[in-house]
């Protein structure tokens, strides 16, 4: 069956931003001049998904102001004859066919995908988080999809961390079957260092079949009062097997100020139009301190 819907959860608190999170979504803080979301909704219509179904909070409405067409605007730019400025803004609008579905209570990252399941219904569908961009010559979801295509199981996207930071993020235990391609055995969300069984981190890229989502709702809340996906996972690998597929892509957790700030620069130094002046600033700004 045909992968053809996304679901960005994106109803969370954000609260390691605030106060910035009180009335702006996380999911929105411009990557420059591109807020993170787009960089997910693009990746999603590259690999050639344009269901976007964004599981959104009361505090999330300018996400869907952002993927909305913006008439008055547009005949401002158009008037203004900055023709290139429009064709960015209107493209994004005309290509994904939004759908917005509250989480009236933020119950965690897997109630989120659960509230999604009227939209989903019993289709295999991906998961991206909304605050991780993945960059890849090759796209992530698509890999995924064709790995999809060969199994027909739930497939998640995987890639190698530190020692010391598997505490960070959900590592899988799993047998090599192919070039970077693994059957997973066990799930473990954040490990002692000492106890991961690997260090192969679980990066924000899900593809699931629709029975996570009977997994979901038997899923007991745990860290937090939270429902977790990584337990949901653990239920489904008691029935059905999942795949991982190791990237060796560049991944941007901007969920964290340290992960946004790192973000914003190396996208900066990569547009010719900032790098120069920026390095200045970055050198003079940091002086060694034999310097001083
Ligand atoms: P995070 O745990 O990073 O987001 O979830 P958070 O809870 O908003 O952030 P902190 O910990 O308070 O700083 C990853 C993604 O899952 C969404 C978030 O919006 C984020 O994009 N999420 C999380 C939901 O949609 N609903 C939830 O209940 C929790």
């Amino acid at each position: 069956m045909e992968v053809r819907k996304a679901v960005l959860p994106v109803a969370g608190w954000g609260t390691r931003f605030l106060p910035a999170t009180k009335a702006m979504p996380k999911e929105m803080f411009p990557i420059i001049d591109k807020p993170v979301i787009q960089f997910i909704v693009e990746e999603c219509l590259s690999a050639g998904i344009e269901n976007i179904v964004f599981v959104t909070g009361r505090h999330k409405r300018p996400i869907e102001h952002h993927f909305d067409i913006n008439t008055d605007l547009e005949k401002h730019l158009e008037q203004c004859g900055k023709i290139e400025l429009l064709k960015n803004i209107r493209e994004i609008s005309r290509l994904i066919n939004p759908i917005y579905i509250r989480q009236k209570e933020q119950l965690g990252l897997g109630h989120a995908v659960l509230v999604s399941e009227p939209v989903v219904g019993k289709e295999p569908f991906v998961v991206c988080l909304g605050d991780v961009i993945i960059k890849d010559e090759e796209n992530v979801l698509k890999k995924m999809i064709e790995i999809y295509s060969r199994f027909g199981k739930s497939v998640i996207a995987v890639f190698e961390v530190e020692p010391r930071d598997v505490s960070k993020y959900g590592i899988i235990s799993g047998k090599l079957i192919e070039d970077n391609i693994y059957i997973v055995d066990d799930l473990i969300e954040k490990p002692k260092p000492e106890e991961a069984p690997s260090r192969l981190a679980i990066v924000g890229r899900y593809l699931f079949t629709p029975k996570i989502f009977e997994k979901l709702k038997v899923t007991p809340p745990g860290k937090g009062g939270e429902v977790q996906l990584t337990d949901a996972m653990k239920l489904l690998l008691e029935e059905e097997a999942i795949y991982a597929i190791k990237i060796d892509s560049s991944v941007y957790d901007t969920g964290t100020p340290i992960g946004y700030i790192q973000t914003v620069l190396e996208f900066a130094l990569q547009r010719e139009e900032l790098k120069d002046e920026l390095v200045k600033f970055m050198k003079n700004l940091i002086i060694e301190p034999s310097e001083v």
